[in-house]
């Protein structure tokens, strides 16, 4: 089949979070199948210097789109990383060779919405002008909900058939592309649409809400999930649009890319691993505590945590611990970024702690995987969870998840108390009282050395691989006969 994606992040090119990793691991993985794979991406300025390290890109192709009055020109870059994928890059500078992708100092910029149409008008333009027609048209996230209508309307327009089917996966029912009612004209669609039953969400436009309404597929990151925002308690407004849809929406669990998070061939690491082996899980748990200036013997827990700094990832709870954390014998490093206020209470923390608290507010790669891999205990205490990726990673690694009973956590993760022959993690209620006795439990778990190793080599066991995920896209991408 030939399936083309259309994302705002893409590993290895973009990331800020598990949209990256997940639409680059299932690109990889339909081209492995044998699909022709496409991966549509804007041209963020980190996207065009990490291109410039290296990779063979072909001429820029320019072309221009229709926002609202004004014809604004840009340029397609395409580069093709491996065999049955290629990517191709919509710059704009005015638009996209900015610090940030999304934001700068806390506050969205002005232009999103701009910026995100034009996005999705030059995938269609650049679409037509293949003038070859796709089986498929997947889009991920608000960035890309107007696709499925765009596509139809450019079909209409100049007759052809672009995509055979569209398909919308929502990695977070939280973020939902709301702008100004005003903001409709830039996408040049019919005005009807501009209603209850279309693109209009109380008296603003939303565009999470058209790709859920729009796509012939509805697709969300895990089952649970699935289940969960179709209720008001974690819709965010959406549920009752999400279950006008039910017949044609399904939770798919993502897996992970097992080429790049797999500890026996992670080059990121001082030293790999496997179950049958884990000395040198003890190698990469000397660099992280030497990487933080501790003594490298040290020889209790160290408890970690890798985030976007929010309220939803459960920060309050980790930061409401802070009592047991500063008492006991053990170390808590903290990799993240993002809103101020978290930022700045860690940093407090830290530095009132500096013999067991670390904090690294960064976006960096590498250092998140020494984290999963020298650490014993990973803190994912979320309010909500679409998937969630580092609890699957954290299990390859061997290092025992402490995760809330929310949407894919539930999903990924098996209690040990609960299922003392099976369990590979420690979950709980969300909320302060879970948390804090499953960090009492991690403690008496660390200390039972027999039941701490049976855990982690039942966690790294475990099939968290892209293979079954595919099979499910793939069953979805057919058209029924
Ligand atoms: P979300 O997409 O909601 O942020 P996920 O668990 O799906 O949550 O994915 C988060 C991804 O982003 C993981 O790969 C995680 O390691 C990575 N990540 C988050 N914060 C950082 C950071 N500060 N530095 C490096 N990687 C990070
Ligand atoms: C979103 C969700 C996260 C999920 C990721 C990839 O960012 O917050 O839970 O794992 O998308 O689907």
């Amino acid at each position: 089949m030939r399936i083309v994606h259309a994302a705002s992040e893409l590993f290895p090119y973009l990331k800020t979070g598990g949209l990256a990793d997940v639409v680059g691991a299932l690109a990889n993985a339909l081209a492995e199948r044998g699909h022709e794979v496409v991966a549509f991406l804007p041209g963020y300025r980190a996207v065009l210097d990490g291109l410039a390290a290296g990779a063979t890109v072909a001429a820029p192709r320019e072309f221009a789109v229709q926002l609202g009055e004004q014809r604004l020109a840009g340029e397609l870059l395409t580069l093709t990383p491996r065999p049955g994928l290629t990517v191709r890059v919509v710059c704009r500078p005015e638009f996209f060779d900015r610090q940030f992708p999304y934001w700068t100092g806390g506050r969205d910029y002005d232009d999103n919405d701009a910026r995100f149409i034009f996005f999705q008008k030059a995938v269609v333009e650049a679409m037509r002008r293949d003038g070859v027609a796709a089986d498929v048209l997947h889009c991920h996230d608000w960035q890309t909900g107007l696709l499925p209508l765009l596509v139809r309307a450019e079909e209409r327009r100049h007759r052809v058939s672009l995509a055979g089917r569209t398909v919308f996966t929502i990695h977070n029912v939280a973020y939902q592309g709301v702008f100004p009612r005003r903001s409709f004209a830039l996408t040049n669609l019919p005005e009807s649409l501009l209603s209850m039953d279309g693109v209009e969400y109380y008296g603003k436009i939303s565009l999470l809400k058209a790709g859920i309404l729009f796509a012939d597929q509805v697709t969300t990151v895990s089952p649970r999930y699935a289940q969960e925002i179709q209720t008001t308690e974690f819709g965010c407004g959406l549920d009752g649009v999400i279950r006008t849809r039910a017949n044609a929406f399904r939770g798919i669990l993502n897996g992970i890319d097992s080429a790049v998070w797999n500890p026996a061939v992670d080059e990121s690491l001082p030293a790999r691993y496997s179950v049958h082996d884990l000395s040198g899980k003890k190698v990469c748990r000397a660099t992280l505590l030497a990487a933080f200036g501790w003594d490298e013997k040290f020889a209790g827990p160290i408890f970690a945590s890798v985030s976007r700094m929010t309220k939803a990832k459960g920060h309050d709870f980790i930061l409401g611990a802070q009592e047991f954390f500063a008492r006991e014998d053990c170390k808590l490093v903290v990799l993240g970024a993002g809103e101020r206020f978290y930022e700045e209470a860690y940093r407090r923390l830290a530095a009132a702690h500096p013999a067991r608290i670390a904090l690294s507010v960064s976006l960096d790669e590498a250092r998140s995987h020494l984290l999963e891999a020298g650490a014993d205990f990973f803190l994912m205490p979320s309010l909500t969870e679409p998937c969630g990726l580092n609890q699957m990673y954290s299990q390859a690694y061997g290092t025992v998840p402490l995760t809330s009973r929310v949407g894919g956590l539930v999903d990924t993760v098996v209690d040990l108390d609960e299922r003392p022959e099976e369990g590979t993690g420690l979950m709980f209620e969300p909320g302060q009282t879970g948390f804090d006795e499953a960090l009492r439990r991690a403690r008496a778990l660390f200390r039972d050395k027999e039941r701490l190793a049976a855990v982690r080599a039942r966690g790294m066991r475990r099939d968290f691989s892209w293979a079954h995920a595919v099979g499910r896209y793939e069953q979805l991408y057919r058209p029924a006969p």
